[in-house]
């Protein structure tokens, strides 16, 4: 499923506003620690990029660790957020493409972002968005909107489905298959979907400080139609 995701979401600056917002940051950022890393796909591109710094992809699962370890000159670890023991050592800290709503349980959200600002130096930054709740983009995750995936020589389908909705946190299974609808691979996952108040209160609980907040990739501002909650918060 982890070269599924790769074929479905190339890293590519050029072609998405969304990478080329934290490409600009990794580039100008001594050293990196990306959380919630894949299978690596925005490191190494800073790498082939011409990146000399730091690189550290933190992932707690393995088989997409498993492909971001085809480059050895970036630091792989096997973890989650709340288990960094990092202190002071990152200019820059990511969770790109909303890996951010990962942490469903307030405990787990608190004890993230406790361990991210203390891996960042003094004035380091951590940079992430996550879907806003107002959008309701699950509402699109349903099997009229499946996609067909060419990976390894063959074509399969792949579809969502959403089992419940409740207190922000969505529960939906991804469903790999056939062209035929036998299905191969199911997986499921829960999300969080915070608004704007809640998610500083987090931050703010966590010592952070808003440094700035916008709608979307190309630094516009929130408004009741942002689908996204694009943050800088600053250690
Ligand atoms: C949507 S993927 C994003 C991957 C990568 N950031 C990208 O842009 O392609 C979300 C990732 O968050 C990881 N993840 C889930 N729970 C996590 C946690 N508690 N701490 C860190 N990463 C987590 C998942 O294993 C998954 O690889």
């Amino acid at each position: 499923m982890a070269e599924l995701y790769d074929v479905q979401n190339p890293w590519d600056p050029a072609r998405y506003r969304s990478d080329a917002f934290y490409t600009d940051l990794v580039m100008a950022a001594g050293t990196v620690l990306d959380v919630g890393c894949g299978t690596g796909s925005m490191l190494h591109h800073a790498r082939s990029a011409g990146h000399a710094g730091r690189l550290v992809g933190v992932d707690p699962d393995v088989p997409s660790l498993r492909r971001a370890r085809a480059r050895a000159d970036i630091e792989w670890v096997e973890g989650t957020a709340a288990d960094l023991a990092w202190k002071g050592e990152f200019d820059l800290a990511t969770m790109a493409s909303n890996a951010f709503q990962c942490f469903v349980s307030d405990d787990d959200l608190r004890a993230s972002l406790t361990a991210i600002h203390a891996a960042l130096r003094d004035g380091g930054v951590f940079a992430f968005e996550t879907r806003h709740p107002q959008a309701h983009a699950w509402e699109d995750w349903n099997p009229s909107n499946a996609s067909d995936v060419v990976s390894g020589g063959r074509t399969l389908r792949v579809w969502h489905e959403v089992e419940s909705v409740m207190d922000g946190v969505v529960t939906f299974t991804e469903t790999t298959g056939e062209q035929d609808g036998t299905v191969l691979h199911v997986g499921r996952t829960s999300l969080r979907f915070l608004d704007v108040p809640e998610l500083n209160t987090f931050l703010e609980e966590a010592g952070f400080t808003i440094q700035a907040q916008y709608g979307d990739f190309q630094h516009g501002p929130l408004t009741p139609a942002s689908r996204s909650i694009v943050t800088l918060a600053r250690r």
